[in-house]
């Protein structure tokens, strides 16, 4: 899987990108990357990016042209076209389910606008216009590196161990139960009982029950989508 990213701040990827596992998967070619930056897209000596938006207000705005001529020229080179991605608090939230419908698309530009915004008709070039969450960022660089953190490690191969990508937060719209390694006790808190006992029905009743009540009390939002039995939504609601 190829992603491309479109910023001022082209060097703010790698330092994350070559780290930990995200550096593993892109040495092992499970994904590449490459930043390219934006005012390499301008004709003027200040390499202009930005303007003053009409109708006043306060900030500035990303100018259309460098970003039109960057999504042109750039989706023009290589064989695939890419998804492009554009990023604002005003797209549709970012989730597992998206990650992993973009898991699958073989090439993706993340447009990562700065300042106040972009100029609302470079968005015409956008596949998708993506929110991390409601709060603002001072741009969508981070964003970019969330996306592609939770896009890859759902490549195969981008995890050591295949299974901790599925039996985890969201795969089954619970929040993932608590997990504990040793010591069984630490400063008078101890694991539950049960996760000692080596009674596997019994740890998978304790996990299905703990997903259960954090989720209750955390998100209850997710309950609708969970499959939740009678029982579990009489006790959701305890
Ligand atoms: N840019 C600024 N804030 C953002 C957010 N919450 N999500 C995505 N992009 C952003």
């Amino acid at each position: 899987m190829r992603f491309e990213a479109l910023s001022v701040f082209p060097e703010v990827f790698d330092p994350y990108l070559d780290a930990s596992i995200m550096g593993r998967a892109r040495r092992a070619r499970i994904f590449s990357f490459q930043a390219h930056d934006l005012r390499d897209w301008t004709h003027d000596r200040h390499r202009t990016v930005d303007d003053a938006p009409f109708g006043g207000g306060p900030g500035m705005l990303m100018k259309p042209a460098p970003i039109f001529e960057a999504v042109e020229d750039l989706s023009a080179r290589g064989e695939a076209r890419p998804r492009v991605v554009f990023f604002s608090p005003c797209g549709r939230p970012f989730d597992q389910g998206y990650a992993a419908d973009l898991a699958r698309t073989p090439r993706v530009l993340l447009v990562c606008a700065r300042y106040e915004g972009v100029d609302e008709r470079a968005y015409s070039l956008a596949d998708d216009v993506v929110s991390l969450g409601d709060y603002v960022l001072t741009g969508g660089e981070l964003a970019a590196l969330v996306l592609i953190d939770a896009c890859v490690r759902l490549l195969p191969g981008a995890l050591g161990d295949e299974a901790s990508a599925q039996d985890e937060s969201f795969s089954a719209s619970l929040l993932e139960y608590a997990q504990y390694t040793r010591p069984a006790s630490y400063r008078g808190m101890d694991v539950p009982e049960v996760l000692l006992s080596g009674d596997h029905a019994r740890v998978d009743a304790w996990r299905r029950a703990d997903a259960l009540e954090r989720t209750a009390r955390w998100r209850p939002d997710l309950l609708d989508g969970a499959g939740l039995t009678d029982d579990e939504w009489a006790r959701a609601r305890e």
